[in-house]
């Protein structure tokens, strides 16, 4: 249980984000759910509101840092703390990379990379105070294996699950833990822009045979968030019905 607890899940206003955040609420803990896209934060807020545990939407970019300053202070403002950070802002934009723009490789390396380092460094101080903290980083498999078409977000992912691990070995020292949660192929609103064909092939990479749910990630999270996880990190779990082993 995550009672008393609270938790911020950056991007959270759908997709996987969105479910992490009503899992870690539904677990006792009190959510800010973030999104650049304020008003989806806002819809997810007030779910969370209904069954019990407070939460808290703020708009705003991962890759501003005053307004990731301001995110943070929000939620000590109403809280006092701040266990656990989610982040799970990502975005694509696939291109080969004899066609990737120079602001393609940009726009996706400051989201997916730079947004993680800014709300981790944001968090890590009330986090050294408590001398407790989980940090969670949702990576991609293809952070691990690469992807034709996905130079810059496959960088960014590989880049995240570095970040993780320097970031376990400089906060260890405090009981903070850095985990990253590396999904395959999951349903989602990003997953649908993807041309049919170019889904056929992903997933019959898949073992397991059919895409992975919001909630498979969610479940992963979840773990690492909870007492049960206080030993793991530095640690990368793929949730991709085997597509890398
Ligand atoms: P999604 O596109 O459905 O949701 C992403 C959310 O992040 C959106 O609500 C969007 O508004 C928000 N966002 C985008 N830029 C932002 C910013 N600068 N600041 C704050 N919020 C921002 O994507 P999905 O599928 O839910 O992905 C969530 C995470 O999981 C991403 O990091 C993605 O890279 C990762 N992932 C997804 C996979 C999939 O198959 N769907 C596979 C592997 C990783």
């Amino acid at each position: 249980m995550l009672t008393e607890q609270v938790a911020i899940i950056t991007g959270a206003g759908r997709g996987i984000g969105r479910v992490i955040a009503l899992s870690l609420a539904d677990a006792g803990g009190n959510v800010l759910v973030n999104d650049v896209d304020e008003e989806s934060a806002r819809v997810v807020a007030a779910e969370i509101e209904e069954n019990g545990p407070e939460a808290l939407a703020v708009g705003g970019s991962v890759v501003n840092e005053a307004e990731v300053e301001q995110m943070v202070q929000s939620a000590l403002d109403k809280w006092g703390r701040v266990d656990i950070l989610v982040n799970n802002a990502g975005i694509t934009q696939d291109s080969l990379l004899v066609r990737m723009a120079e602001d393609q490789w940009d726009a996706v390396l400051a989201v997916n990379l730079k947004g993680a380092f800014l709300c981790t460094k944001a968090v890590a101080r009330p986090m050294m105070k408590a001398r407790r903290g989980r940090i969670i980083n949702i990576a991609s498999v293809v952070g691990l294996i690469g992807n034709p078409g996905q130079a810059n977000y496959s960088a960014s992912k590989g880049g995240l699950i570095a970040l993780t691990k320097s970031t376990a070995r400089e906060l260890a020292g405090r009981d903070i833990t850095c985990n990253a949660v590396a999904p395959g192929f999951i349903a989602t609103a990003m997953t649908q822009q993807l041309p049919e064909e170019a889904r056929e092939k992903l997933l019959s990479q898949v073992p397991l045979g059919r895409a992975g749910r919001p909630e498979d990630v969610a479940t992963a999270v979840l773990f690492l968030a909870g007492p049960e996880a206080a030993y793991i990190t530095g640690q990368v779990i793929n949730i991709d019905g085997g597509m890398v082993m």
